[in-house]
């Protein structure tokens, strides 16, 4: 939720902003603003409603201002509506303080009306402006320097922040800080760059400092320098980021979202080769205690979105082969509902950023009770990777679409490799087993290879339902995980209104919904589900809906009931929702792209969030 850059050097400014703001539009794409020293001194900025383009255009690609160092937002509204006056940047009621931020200031109102007693004004609704207008009222009271002034500002501040600050005053800094919401400094050696998250600055440096919670750093052209809340002089260690430029390119694909869904099998091969090594589940990375669940009772996964729906797959396979109980809970009911933790529970939370700020609350709420927690995380250093007792990445690299494809499909290569080590470890798997499904597990990523060549029969077929009005996904067990994330990716991107039932519910109220030709996707992946699913399914062809089928190669009668089925490879049952959820993602992408919308940027949504 928004995205924020910086560059200090001697390069020109303002075009670098602008594409760094470009890779980060996913995180917020409502409003766009840079401001930039000029060679006289003085920061002009440059703010505009609607997408970076629109910016873009009124500083001519950036050649319309000229300086070499400034900072840039792009928005994902909150306080405020989207318009030029509430985009970022922010000035101070003095000029002296110029900031972009990203988080939500919680107690902005308080503050603010300190501040306008103190005779300070404001132009926009947002709570950044508050920020820089206590950052320049401290600066002037004490008149001790930028990192004395921000620190000031960030003990009175409730709620996450990260923010680049320009003062009007130090023309070779640029200071940053945070709370809650990420940011990091890239550097080469003589440039300094500031960003929300890598892909922005990766064409220039893979150097990077991760910025710490309640730290202080001021960027200059190839350094940086930290400080605590005390103003102290912090040391940290440059982090070289293994993601390569071209990860965040588009690579010849029409939008992020496609090339994602086909990169699913090389995100599978790599996070496979990191945790199968020489045919062995290798969960070196972690300790002993939660590698073998040793005293493990219960475990919760705990995440939002797809990553939520990637749990409740994982319960299902958890619990059959491990046999342990597996609570799943949504991050944002889980951090209110005062669970009941003991000791011998282990908290699992998932999140591709890492920075979800449910689930960060959710995580520390685990932490602070002296809980054992494991993140599952994509984002290298983020904030649920760094906080969490232990975590096992996923080698999906970066993911720039809005909605999730092969970052949700390395979740659950890791849930199923962590099933199995625990089915061997309680003695309820054995030594043969053990090695056929990891064979399974290998064998995932060729699967889907071949499950991605189906693409233009799901084209066609999805062409035909872009008008829908309703879609339906059912399936059990695993059958309803898939179902949960298939309908996800249909609503999200299409705009459809689309429901995921438990297949044997649908007729207990939501079977009403029913009319001549209302799509819905029956999901049959697991054989000793499929003649109830399809029971379910005939219910519904019945009442006139139109029905699809999703099923493995071999369950051919599935069309003595559905008008269209997808096929997908033979799998362990275990292990199908690798291969049914591409052609779900794949209908949702085509339904997206026959009503012309834009597939990687969905209304309303950001990447990554930062607020609750
Ligand atoms: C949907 C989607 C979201 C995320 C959710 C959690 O396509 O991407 O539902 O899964 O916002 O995000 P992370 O995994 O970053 O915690």
């Amino acid at each position: 939720m928004c995205g924020i850059v910086g560059y200090i050097g001697s390069r020109q400014a303002a075009p670098l902003l602008l594409e760094g703001l470009a890779k980060l539009e996913y995180r917020g794409y409502d409003s766009a603003g840079i401001s930039i020293r000029k060679p006289n001194g003085e920061i002009e900025v440059v703010k505009a409603k609607g997408r970076l383009k629109v910016l873009a255009e009124k500083v001519d690609d950036g050649n319309a201002i000229i300086g070499t160092a400034g900072i840039g937002h792009t928005r994902w509204a909150t306080h405020g509506e989207p318009s030029e006056d509430n985009a970022h940047p922010h000035v101070s009621t003095n000029g002296e303080v110029i900031a972009v931020h990203n988080g939500i200031i919680e107690n902005y109102q308080e503050l603010k009306d300190k501040l306008v007693k103190a005779g300070y004004t404001f132009y926009s609704q947002t709570d950044t402006e508050v920020a820089v207008n206590l950052i320049e009222y401290y600066s002037n009271k004490y008149k001790q320097g930028p990192v004395d002034s921000i620190a000031r500002a960030m003990i009175r501040i409730r709620g996450s922040y990260a923010m680049a600050v320009m003062f009007k005053n130090e023309d070779d800094s640029i200071y940053v800080c945070r709370k809650d919401s990420p940011l990091i400094i890239g550097l080469t050696e003589d440039e300094g760059f500031i960003a929300s998250d890598v892909p922005a600055i990766l064409n220039y440096t893979n150097q990077v400092y991760y910025i710490d919670n309640m730290e202080i750093a001021r960027v200059q052209d190839g350094s940086a320098v930290f400080y605590n809340i005390d103003r102290e002089e912090t040391k940290k260690d440059l982090v070289t980021i293994e993601w390569d430029a071209q990860a965040a390119e588009k690579g010849g694909f029409e939008h992020f979202m496609m090339k994602e869904i086909h990169e699913q099998p090389k995100a599978a091969r790599d996070t496979i080769g990191h945790y199968i090594v020489d045919e062995a589940i290798n969960l070196s990375d972690i300790s002993t205690q939660i590698a073998q669940l040793d005293g493990i009772e219960q475990i919760y996964i705990v995440a939002c979105g797809s990553a939520y729906h990637v749990g409740i797959a994982a319960q299902y396979i958890i619990e059959d082969f491990a046999g342990v109980p597996v609570r799943v809970d949504l991050a944002s009911e889980f951090r209110y509902r005062k669970p009941l933790l003991k000791k011998s529970d282990l908290v699992i939370v998932i999140s591709q950023s890492g920075e979800t700020a449910d689930s960060l609350a959710a995580l520390r709420l685990a932490v602070d009770q002296e809980i054992p927690t494991l993140a599952i995380v994509n984002v290298l250093g983020s904030s649920i990777a760094r906080e969490a007792g232990d975590v096992l990445y996923t080698y999906a690299g970066p993911e720039i679409a809005v909605a999730t494809t092969k970052a949700y499909s390395t979740q659950l290569l890791i849930c199923y490799v962590l099933a199995v080590e625990w089915g061997l470890a309680k003695g309820r798997i054995s030594d043969e087993e053990y090695h056929r499904l990891i064979k399974e597990i290998e064998s995932l990523p060729a699967k889907m290879d071949r499950t991605l060549e189906d693409k233009e029969r799901i084209q066609w077929f999805a062409s035909k339902f872009a008008n829908a009005h309703d879609m339906f996904f059912i399936g059990r067990g695993i059958d309803y995980a898939i179902s949960m994330e298939g309908s996800l990716k249909m609503k999200e991107i299409s705009y459809v209104h689309s429901e995921a039932y438990a297949a044997g519910e649908l007729k207990h109220g939501t079977i009403s919904l029913i009319e001549d030709g209302t799509l819905t996707v029956g999901i049959l992946t697991q054989p000793d589900l499929y003649e109830k699913t399809i029971s379910n399914m005939v219910e519904v062809k019945s009442r006139g809906g139109y029905i699809m089928g999703l099923t493995s190669y071999g369950n051919y009668n599935v069309e003595d009931t559905a008008h269209f089925t997808v096929y997908i490879p033979k799998t362990d049952p275990h292990f199908a929702t690798s291969l049914a959820i591409i052609p779900l993602q794949l209908m949702g992408y085509y339904v997206s792209v026959s009503k012309g919308l834009d597939v990687d940027k969905p209304r309303n949504l950001a990447k990554s969030v930062t607020v609750e």
